[in-house]
């Protein structure tokens, strides 16, 4: 099956032939009682094309193993005793990341809240069902299919902003899990996720509409799901953060799906446009 499915059209034609050739020498083979074949010179040959360019077919590129995926248990096993920062006494767990470890998207977010710090688990409150909702209806994926993880691995007290100092013990954590998943495409939610990966000073409103890189992996900036939740009550804004959002959402499927290739300093297929507004 998998060499049928690397064949060109080409090859995929001669050996259709082969396939005919073959069976016409069985039957007269059967026919003669005869226990070999004798390939004629021109049934060689094809048979030469069709198996000579199977291996000469590039191999197909392999993502992350399962050398990878033990990296990531390693690393979520360091950060789960981690006390690198005063976190470390007021959170229930840690933090550490969920979904795929061969994910093509991950989701970056700014750190635990309550029911996250209660659950272990990234995003599983207000603004976590937002999240599974554009995960879901807007990519058609599950939360299994990506990875989501936050800037820090612990909850700051009372949902407060993350502080520098907890930033910076909590960054090579954040590099590393990239370096191990090797995502297609990063989506970073919010502005804490833009400035640590992108190390700018910029604002979600200025960031978002235009593909960024992290390390070459393309990155696109949108509102924190907690941002949107918020505006609820404002339904005229909510429906139009929630359209941007989807713009952004749309980019990035694009890029799933091979439509564009972002590349660094290129301008991009996609690069420059601005949906900011
Ligand atoms: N907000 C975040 O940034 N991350 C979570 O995991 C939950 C809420």
């Amino acid at each position: 099956m998998g060499v049928m499915k690397d064949m060109t059209s080409d090859r995929a034609a001669a050996f259709a032939e082969l396939v005919r050739e073959a069976g016409e020498l069985v039957e007269q083979a059967a026919r003669a009682r005869k226990r070999t074949l004798a390939l004629s010179p021109e049934v060689a040959a094809l048979l030469e094309r069709v198996v000579g360019s199977a291996a000469a077919a590039p191999p197909v590129p392999e993502r992350a193993g399962l050398e990878d995926v033990a990296d990531l248990e390693t690393l979520r096993g360091e950060v789960a005793g981690c006390r690198k920062c005063g976190l470390a006494e007021s959170r229930t767990q840690t933090v550490f990341g969920a979904g795929n470890p061969h994910a093509d998207l991950v989701f970056v977010g700014e750190a635990p809240g309550e029911h996250e710090d209660l659950q272990g688990v990234p995003f599983v409150g207000r603004a976590g069902g937002f999240l599974t909702d554009v995960i879901e209806k807007g990519l058609k994926m599950t939360r299994e299919d990506v990875f989501i993880c936050n800037v820090l691995k612990c909850r700051p007290p009372g949902n407060r902003d993350p502080q520098p100092n907890e930033k910076e013990a909590c960054e090579p954590y954040l590099v590393r899990q990239l370096a191990v998943i090797k995502p297609k495409v990063i989506c970073a939610l919010g502005s804490h996720a833009a400035k640590m990966l992108l190390k700018t000073e910029g604002s979600v409103g200025q960031l978002r509409g235009k593909w960024h890189f992290y390390q070459g992996i393309p990155v696109r900036v949108t509102y924190h799901p907690s941002y949107i939740v918020r505006s609820e009550h404002e339904p005229d804004r909510h429906a139009a953060d929630k359209r941007k959002v989807w713009d952004d959402i749309k980019e990035v499927i694009r890029v799933l799906n091979g439509e564009i290739t972002p590349r660094p300093n290129s301008g991009g297929p996609a690069g420059g446009r601005d949906l900011s507004g």
